[in-house]
């Protein structure tokens, strides 16, 4: 609505003027979308509100799930009347994506359930309370859970996946094992397609940079993380045609 082309010519004067307000869906409003496209029978509450999407802890006939929506509107960087986010269909798309990928290949993400349109289910990681993130949990063994989280990149990796947002706020504690989410802007590695060289390099700084950030984070229980050389490891093993080598 907001960003089309052939407004008429009053609408487009009052959002020029700030005069006409786009609201974000209300939790209601959400809460009857999420229903009537048959992701959940029920809605129990918000489990965590962000700038660009929010969780839902819902349930199918009984069965809890976790609910990610994307939001539809974004104020521009600019200041004024929000934006028309049309993305938002092409995140959670994307993000089902991914998650069903590094499922199937045994990587540990909650399992994907469905996708409609902004909005995507998996399963819920949580007991009566939902499962805590890394970055607010005191290890008792964290070396264990650092080579965890190591191996679980390497079986993201192996199903093709590189996961672009890593760190402890993206990585929730359940049954005392680390569990990946929010891989909206993962890359896709499995099919490196007309410029695999382009998107290992891309991988590879991702990996660096989300490396980094759990290097950040283990500091505290003085573990080191090689951030270079865990990334080069991983890159080489995604390099099948050794375009890395190429002069
Ligand atoms: N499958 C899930 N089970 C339980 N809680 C979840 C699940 N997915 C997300 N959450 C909760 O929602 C929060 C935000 O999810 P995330 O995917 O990281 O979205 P954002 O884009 O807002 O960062 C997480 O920190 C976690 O607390
Ligand atoms: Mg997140």
């Amino acid at each position: 609505m907001p960003n089309h082309p052939y407004l008429d010519a009053s609408v487009a004067w009052r959002i020029k003027n700030d005069n006409i307000q786009f609201r974000e869906a209300d939790h209601r409003t959400t809460v009857m979308a999420i229903q009537e496209a048959g992701l959940a029978t029920e809605v129990r509450g918000v489990i965590s509100a962000g700038k660009e999407a929010d969780v839902y802890l819902g349930g199918y006939n009984g069965a809890p799930l976790a609910i990610k929506v994307y939001r539809l509107y974004r104020t521009s960087h600019r200041g004024g009347s929000p934006i028309k986010l049309e993305s938002a269909g092409r995140l959670a798309a994307h993000e089902f994506d991914m998650l069903l990928q590094a499922w199937k290949g045994g990587a540990p993400v909650p399992a994907p359930a469905r996708r409609v349109e902004n909005m995507l289910t998996m399963r819920y990681l949580g007991d009566e309370r939902p499962a805590p993130r890394l970055q607010d949990v005191r290890l008792e063994r964290p070396e264990r859970c650092l080579n965890e989280l190591l191996s679980g990149i390497g079986a993201l990796a192996g199903a093709g996946v590189v996961h672009s947002d890593l760190s402890a706020f993206n990585v929730l504690m359940y049954h005392d094992r680390p569990w990946f989410i929010d891989l909206s802007e993962a890359i896709r590695v499995d099919r490196t397609g007309y410029s695999p060289w382009q998107r290992l390099e891309a991988a590879e700084a991702a990996l660096v940079h989300g490396l980094r950030a759990l290097g950040a984070y283990f500091r505290r229980y003085d573990l080191e993380v090689d951030a270079q050389g865990e990334a080069d490891r991983l890159v080489r093993r995604l390099d099948r045609w050794g375009v890395l080598d190429m002069d």
